[in-house]
């Protein structure tokens, strides 16, 4: 045991993809099948403490709020499987999450040539697991103040890789802005990394729904992979949308990046549809988000719909149209919450770095 924990706090920002990741080619380092672009956005953050050693165990700086909170642990699942502690926005998790944690701990654990157990105390502005990306900034967040509790100095690019392997999504957000995870074909070559951007690109998230999702994105793309007869066709065009984005960011065509990412994101959605059963998360206010958006870009206005592993739609603006694209959709979807982000930053550490 060590006799002095070592502590680091990171935050990370969520993103939303514009070209999608679904479907690995590895499971188990979470290779993907395709490279994908994402934006990095403000407001959507996680932000989380680990503490390395036995006198992680106590003390006044535990991040639960009260007795309650601590009373109402996760206890539905799984029994725990490290003497690792995980509290996520006041509520300690010793199911499923807790483990899924533990897991990702364990190879920065290998990679410090260490053993010891790790209190990880998380807090969100995402609601946790409701399809607004919160995975991502999780477990960037995790990999940075992990890693650097564990006494590792990784690389951007080595802390994009350690992510990956968190929550593939993941490795996208250790940086700000626009950014690319190259699908690479090992761990080595499965990395993000920033895309210069000229346009000051904005993404507005309508919340059809903040409910936990029902399916996984692990098991659904899974799904749609085994299953789909679309995913193929899918993938093929994945390439030559990407290849078309990066010249539309290149030449500043907002219309171009758009286009290319709506038609994406509905085509992920058309395979996930096909798969056997059916992989799909939309509700009823989705497909009336997406005829609002629809409805707004006619009227002149730039917006283009996106959508991942939920029922909530995201649409791509720039910063300049963005209140009035949001306004408009208020006024079209009354009883959905419409929130505007801009880019965000990459990962910070809490005593500078990055
Ligand atoms: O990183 P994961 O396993 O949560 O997968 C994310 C998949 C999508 O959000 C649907 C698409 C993407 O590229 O972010």
């Amino acid at each position: 045991a060590t006799r002095h924990a070592r502590r680091a706090t990171a935050t990370a920002h969520a993103n939303i993809a514009l070209i999608k990741y679904w479907g690995k080619a590895d499971e188990r380092l979470i290779i993907p099948r395709s490279s994908s672009l994402s934006l990095t956005l403000d407001g959507l953050s996680t932000t989380t403490t680990v503490t390395f050693g036995n006198d992680a165990c106590d003390g006044a700086d535990n991040g639960v709020a009260d007795g309650a909170d601590a009373a109402a642990a996760d206890t539905d699942t799984v029994a725990p499987t490290s003497g690792d502690t995980l509290i996520i926005d006041g509520r300690r998790h010793e199911g499923t999450a807790l483990q899924r944690v533990a897991k990702f701990m364990d190879l920065v654990r290998r990679m410090a040539g260490i053993d010891t157990p790790v209190r990880i105390v998380s807090r969100n502005t995402v609601p946790y697991g409701a399809g607004l990306a919160s995975s991502a900034s999780a477990f960037a967040a995790l990999a940075a103040a992990g890693s650097r509790a564990a006494g590792l100095d990784l690389s951007p690019r080595g802390l994009s890789r350690l992510a990956r392997r968190g929550s593939g999504s993941a490795c996208r957000s250790v940086f700000g802005g626009l950014v690319q995870w190259h699908a690479g074909h090992d761990d080595e070559s499965s990395y993000a990394e920033p895309v210069p951007c000229a346009m000051d690109l904005a993404i507005i998230v309508i919340a059809v729904s903040t409910g936990q999702k029902k399916l996984s994105s692990r098991s659904g793309m899974r799904r749609t992979v085994d299953t789909s007869p679309l995913y193929p066709a899918w993938i093929d065009a994945g390439e030559r949308d990407m290849r078309e984005a990066l010249d539309a960011v290149a030449r500043q065509d907002l219309e171009k990046l758009g286009e290319v990412s709506e038609a994406n994101a509905l085509g992920m959605h058309a395979a996930m549809i096909a798969a056997r059963p059916a992989v799909l998360y939309w509700m009823p206010q989705t497909v009336a988000a997406l005829h609002a958006v629809e409805a707004v870009r006619t009227s002149g206005l730039p917006a283009w719909s996106t959508m991942d592993a939920g029922p909530n739609v995201k649409v791509l603006t720039d910063a300049g149209h963005a209140q009035r694209v949001a306004q408009a959709l208020r006024d079209r979807l009354p009883g959905c919450a419409v929130q505007v982000h801009r880019r965000g930053p990459g990962v910070v550490m809490e005593n500078g770095y990055e």
